[in-house]
Formats: structure tokens, sequence, C-alpha cells
């Protein structure tokens, strides 16, 4: 049996996807409660207008490069991608609201903003951030396609919890959900979050990352 957790809300209508309830979805109570408030998704985070901030602001600059397909053994598959430093005031003000949302206040974040297109086909393998490159922290935004996060207990494949990332969603994985499950975006073919189709269409993702411990945070004035 599959368990959903569901949001206070209740069952919200997502545009073009019909009515869900809810964008958690588990393998069993016992992962839907270890992952409480450690893997989050809020729904809507952006505003369209917000939305189309940042696709205009990024869409110059990943149309530039070249989507890769060829390192066999890596965890991403047709993608390209950038680090982003320098944005524009709008969405600067964007990257503020998600950084209010997802890291207290005191924690050192990594200063350059990971960008990621994954190509309609493209998608990206299990895998957990490497701690000599990320903190304890990940906070992403999807622009363009709905897709499923699924994250697998590296102890235990039994145990599961898939997200359901739409367009203009946040999600944020912390604690547990950064460190014991690994972390992947489910390429087309499966992408369902249970029996509902999700079609994986071109991605974007935006994504923050607190600084690796032990690394100094940034020069304070
Ligand atoms: C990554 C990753 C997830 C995403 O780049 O390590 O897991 O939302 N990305 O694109
Ligand atoms: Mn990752």
């Amino acid at each position: 049996m599959v368990w959903s957790g569901r949001l206070a809300l209740g069952a919200l209508r997502a545009p073009g996807l019909g009515t869900w309830p809810g964008w958690l979805r588990g393998s069993g109570p016992t992962v839907l409660r270890r992952l409480r408030g450690a893997a989050v998704v809020r729904p809507g985070f952006l505003s369209s207008a917000e939305e189309e901030t940042l696709k205009q602001e990024l869409e110059p600059e990943l149309r530039r490069r070249r989507y890769e397909y060829d390192h066999w053994d890596a965890a991403i598959h047709g993608f390209r991608e950038t680090e982003k430093s320098h944005w524009s005031e709008a969405s600067q003000a964007i990257l503020q609201r998600v950084r209010a949302a997802a890291f207290p206040p005191a924690l050192a974040q990594l200063p350059m903003v990971h960008v990621l297109d994954l190509h309609q086909n493209g998608y990206i393998k299990p895998h957990v951030d490497s701690i000599k490159f990320c903190g304890g922290i990940i906070a992403g935004l999807s622009l363009l396609s709905p897709s499923v996060m699924r994250l697998v207990d590296t102890q235990d494949p039994q145990e599961w919890l898939e997200l359901l990332l739409e367009p203009g969603s946040l999600y944020i994985l912390r604690g547990p959900a950064r460190y014991d499950f690994s972390h992947q975006i489910l390429r087309d073919e499966e992408s369902f979050f249970g029996e509902h189709r999700v079609p994986r269409g071109r991605r974007i993702s935006v994504i923050c990352r607190s600084l690796p411990e032990g690394e100094p945070g940034p020069p304070s004035k």
C-alpha cells in the first residue's frame, strides 16, 4: 500500500494535471514520519510573474550551451547547466525569498546558484549530493515542466518518498532527506506520481545550497 502525505489544504487543483491529493507519497507511514519537515514541497511558491522573470533571465544564458549526454557514469543525463552569481534585481528578490524560506538566518550558503536545464529526455539518476560541495540544506525551484523527484533510503531501498514538483514549486531537502536518502528526477517514460502520469518536458531547476560543513562562511563586513 502507498501512503499519501496530505496537506492541510486537502486536494488542490494543479493546472493541467487534474486534482491531486497532495505533493508527497511514500512507501508507508514510517517514511512519511521520518521525512516530515525534512523533505518539503511548496507548490505555487512562485507567482507566474516570478516564473516568467526567472525564465527570461535564464533562457539566453542556457541557449548558448549544448545539452550533455556523453558521460555514461554521470548522475545527470541530457542537461546543460550554469552556476550563476549575478542576477537582476527582480530575480535577487525571488532568490531572497527562497533563502528565507529554506535556510536559518545564520547558516552560510553557497553564493553561486546552480541552474540546471534538463532536456525533455534528460533525467537525474539516484545520488546523494557530495558533502564536499554541499552542506545540509538543498532548496530548488522548478520551472517549465512538472516532474517527480524520488527519494530512496540508501540503507533500505523499500523505503521511498516521491515529491510532485510542479512548475513554480519549491522543494527543500535537509536532515535525513539530504543525507540518508538518494534523490533522482524520473525520466519521462517512468514519470508517474502513483497512477498519475506526469509527462516530462524540458525542466529548469534553480538550486540554492548551504555551504559544506567546515567551510568558512563569506567574510563578514
Ligand atoms: C543536482 C540535483 C535536482 C533538481 O543537481 O544534484 O539533484 O531539482 N538536482 O534539478
Ligand atoms: Mn542532487
